[in-house]
């Protein structure tokens, strides 16, 4: 990805302190973006490394997940950043992805989900079960594979902060079922994880974007009357970045949300508030 296509549509990067994640040992999933830009991984992945977090960059994709390292290294040369090449949907590889924080930093205090896919238009009638099966493995049950190995290390350092990301298609879903069906998944899944590990002092939350304009998004094709809509359709009227969703994960990493756990966080500038005008 040459730098000027990364400007085209690379909104500025926020201002941060660079204290909220100090000593803080993080795992991001999914820390590239499918195209130049800033993706929600992506950005989660730079903002905590710039609030002062170790942060080990997770990507089936290695040279988007190299890119997320340089924009980070651009940003703060003193940064501490690894990378791990891997596939989220295999057991061994979420095992491996943990043990490079505790080898390297000596433990584990976050882990911010985010992989996810979202292709899959369709009712129950029409969805490809194929397609269907993927959808669920790959937004569900990695993150049964990557907690099952992170929780256990959390508990030796104490406790940690999980963040899944879930979607407002969970909560108000559009046809797109078996999409909407795994991220209602992920908020139920956060909710049982609060519950069972509470007492272990690990916080599980869950961030709700809502239509973002990240790669995720314009890569599969976007026009200008499309993107005015998606604005439209929120409360605000303004357009959410792969930022405000980073800046979300990064309070809910963080100390600041001690007292917080078990909660879905709706990151969609009030696109749920929004109903029929009559
Ligand atoms: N952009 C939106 O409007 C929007 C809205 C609601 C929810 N979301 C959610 O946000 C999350 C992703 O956002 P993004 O902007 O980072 O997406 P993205 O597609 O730009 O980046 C995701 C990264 O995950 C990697 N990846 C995919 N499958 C993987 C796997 N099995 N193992 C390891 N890496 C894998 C990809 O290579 C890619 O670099 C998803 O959970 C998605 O459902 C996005």
């Amino acid at each position: 990805m040459s730098k000027s296509e990364m400007n085209i549509s690379m909104p500025p990067v926020p201002q941060t302190t660079g204290r909220r994640l100090e000593g803080k040992r993080a795992i991001v999933t999914g820390a590239g973006s499918r195209a130049a830009g800033i993706g929600n991984g992506r950005a989660a992945a730079i903002l905590f490394a710039l609030e002062g977090a170790c942060v080990l960059l997770v990507d089936r994709d290695l040279s988007a997940v190299e890119e997320t390292q340089a924009l980070i290294l651009e940003q703060k040369p003193e940064a501490i950043v690894d990378i791990f090449e891997g596939d989220v949907t295999d057991e061994e590889s979420c095992a491996a992805m943990v043990r490079i924080p505790v080898d390297a930093w000596g433990g584990l205090d976050v882990l911010h989900n985010n992989v996810g896919v979202g292709m899959s238009v369709g009712s129950v009638v029409d969805s490809d079960l194929e397609q269907w099966d993927m959808v669920q493995d790959v937004n569900v049950r990695s993150m049964v594979l990557t907690c099952r190995h992170a929780v256990p290390a959390m508990i030796r350092s104490d406790g940690g902060s999980i963040i899944n990301v879930s979607s407002i298609a969970a909560l108000r879903p559009r046809g797109m079922t078996a999409y909407s069906t795994s991220k209602g998944a992920v908020i139920a899944l956060s909710q049982a994880m609060a519950a069972d590990h509470a007492r272990e002092a690990i916080r599980v939350n869950c961030i709700a974007p809502g239509p973002m304009y990240t790669p995720m998004v314009y890569a599969g094709g976007m026009n200008e009357s499309l993107r005015e809509a998606r604005r439209d359709a929120s409360m605000l009227g303004i357009e959410g970045t792969g930022w405000d969703i980073g800046l979300a994960a990064t309070f809910l990493a963080s100390d600041e949300s001690r007292y917080i756990t078990g909660v879905v966080l709706p990151v969609d500038g009030g696109v749920l508030l929004r109903g029929p005008a009559r």
